[in-house]
């Protein structure tokens, strides 16, 4: 169960359509949208809803109205990819019934298979990549013309910081702000590089601008989006470069009112000036997503992480000094290129050892074109895979409830976010550590975008129930 949920939110079987502009939708073409992998593709998609707004498009929540269906598709592991061709398949019938309607597909897997896409799956008309959305109206215009319309050109500059976003599906008091595009890092088993392009960073000024908007429009929670955080850099042309620490400042000082995270960092580059920034605002929350991917420096070279466990470790030991309580996630890959029993163990003592709140973990996948494709040969044999992933999966369970069941007794601050998904008499936001809180609406004070504090009362392995505390 844990793990279909984990599955479900980074492994591409999550998917959302946007909520109907019913306002004004008379007579103009529908677009519709479905977005799998991570919460860059989703933000990538609320680009593109923009884009399209702007070309006159409204969205529709149902496919079966739309004139242009658009797949924003994740490469990053095989069953990603499956899910995405699976649901191709169910536009089949439609498409033959309605043979007008435009698929395209968007995002990490048209950039990885480019043109090739349209002779696998004959009922794609449009292929984009990452860096091509401002070209979509006019390969839309092509396809309509009947023509297979295709960009999968990957730019340096390219960071859409001039779009701004439409918020598909939100909350309204929680929203994702890119702040860099691509990554330069080429661990060795993963596809990114290879599908985003190179590192960039996004206008300051822009970011800045955006989490005002927002902060205005009543959100109250941004994430900050980037594949390695750690390593924005943006100079502006009259000013002093601006780091990532500098960054977080500039979003926490638009409003107490307004928490600040970000994801994801990289063990290599995550500095104590940001985890000082950190601990200097209270509106930036003491939570950080760090993955370590494998327990072992063998395994840790081999994959090009660039650090060692003990580096992984000490990073560890200097976020719970100097910001202590600090919420603490990670991501695991299990069974990678000649991974022995021994230094699987390493990844069970690592975890043993940091006791993480929470994680995502993965069996290997190998991805075709990434350097350990290339170079290593996938000979873990998928049963081992599975039964370290259980292992694994096993172990973090317990380490998750005992995370849960030490916050009993407790008092935090959350941020509302809205009626709990159980019952409508109860709220449900986030603490500072991102972990969900549900508790009973007592109070005429309370609604979503309010700070309550909570006292916990139970706990499950990723759920704290409580009451309101004064
Ligand atoms: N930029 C982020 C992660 C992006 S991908 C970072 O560096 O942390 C999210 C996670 O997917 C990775 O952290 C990794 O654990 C997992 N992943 C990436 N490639 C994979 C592969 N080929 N097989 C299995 N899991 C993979
Ligand atoms: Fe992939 Fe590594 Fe870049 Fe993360 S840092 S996106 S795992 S290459
Ligand atoms: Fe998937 Fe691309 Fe994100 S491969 S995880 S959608 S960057």
């Amino acid at each position: 169960m844990e793990q279909k949920y984990i599955d479900e939110a980074r492994q591409g079987e999550a998917y959302y359509a946007p909520q109907a502009d019913v306002a004004g939708q008379i007579n103009k073409k529908k677009f519709y949208i479905e977005s799998y992998g991570c919460q860059m593709n989703f933000s990538d998609s609320e680009i593109v809803a923009s884009i399209l707004q702007s070309e006159g498009y409204a969205a529709t929540p149902r496919f079966e109205e739309a004139q242009l269906v658009l797949l924003n598709t994740c490469s990053i592991r095989e069953k990603a990819e499956q899910t995405v061709r699976n649901r191709l398949q169910s536009f089949r019938k439609i498409k033959e019934q309605q043979p007008s309607m435009l698929i395209g597909v968007l995002g990490c897997m048209a950039e990885r298979l480019k043109a090739k896409f349209l002779e696998e799956e004959k009922l794609v008309d449009i292929v984009v990549g990452p860096d091509a959305y401002r070209s979509l109206p006019s390969l839309v215009a092509e396809a309509e013309g009947g023509q297979k319309a295709v960009n999968v050109l990957l730019s340096r500059e390219e960071t859409y910081a001039d779009i701004s976003p439409v918020r598909l599906q939100s909350n309204g008091i929680s929203a994702f702000v890119s702040i860099m595009r691509g990554c330069n890092n080429m661990c060795t088993f993963c596809v990114v590089p290879f599908t985003r392009g190179r590192e960039r960073s996004r206008d300051a000024g822009s970011i800045v601008s955006e989490c005002q908007a927002l902060f205005d429009a009543g959100y109250r929670e941004v994430t900050l989006l980037g594949q390695n955080v750690d390593s924005y850099y943006y100079s502006p042309i009259d000013g002093a470069p601006i780091t990532f620490a500098k960054l977080l400042s500039s979003v926490a000082d638009l409003s107490p009112l307004l928490r600040v995270r970000f994801s994801t960092s990289h063990p290599k580059d995550i500095t104590d000036e940001v985890l000082h920034t950190m601990a200097a605002y209270p509106n930036i929350c003491n939570y950080i997503h760090l993955p370590v991917q494998s327990g072992n420096t063998r395994i840790l070279q081999h994959m090009n992480r660039t650090y060692t466990r003990e580096w992984y470790l000490h990073k560890v030991s200097r976020i719970r000094e100097i910001i202590p309580g600090c919420g603490l996630s990670t991501d695991i890959i299990t069974g990678f290129c000649s991974e022995t029993e021994a230094e699987h163990q390493d990844t069970l003592s690592l975890m043993e050892a940091v006791k993480f709140d929470m994680a995502y973990m993965f069996a290997y996948s190998e991805r075709p074109g990434t350097l350990a494709a290339r170079r290593f040969t996938d000979d873990v044999p998928e049963d081992v895979k599975k039964r370290r992933l259980n292992e694994i999966i096993d172990l973090q369970n317990q380490h998750s409830r005992q995370s849960y069941a030490q916050d009993v007794g407790t008092v935090c601050q959350v941020l509302i976010e809205g009626d709990s998904k159980r019952s409508a008499t109860d709220w449900c936001g986030r603490n500072s550590q991102n972990k969900m809180v549900v508790f009973p609406k007592t109070h005429a004070d309370e609604a979503p975008g309010t700070y309550v504090d909570v006292k916990i009362l139970h706990a499950t392995s990723a759920t704290l129930i409580g009451e309101r505390n004064g």
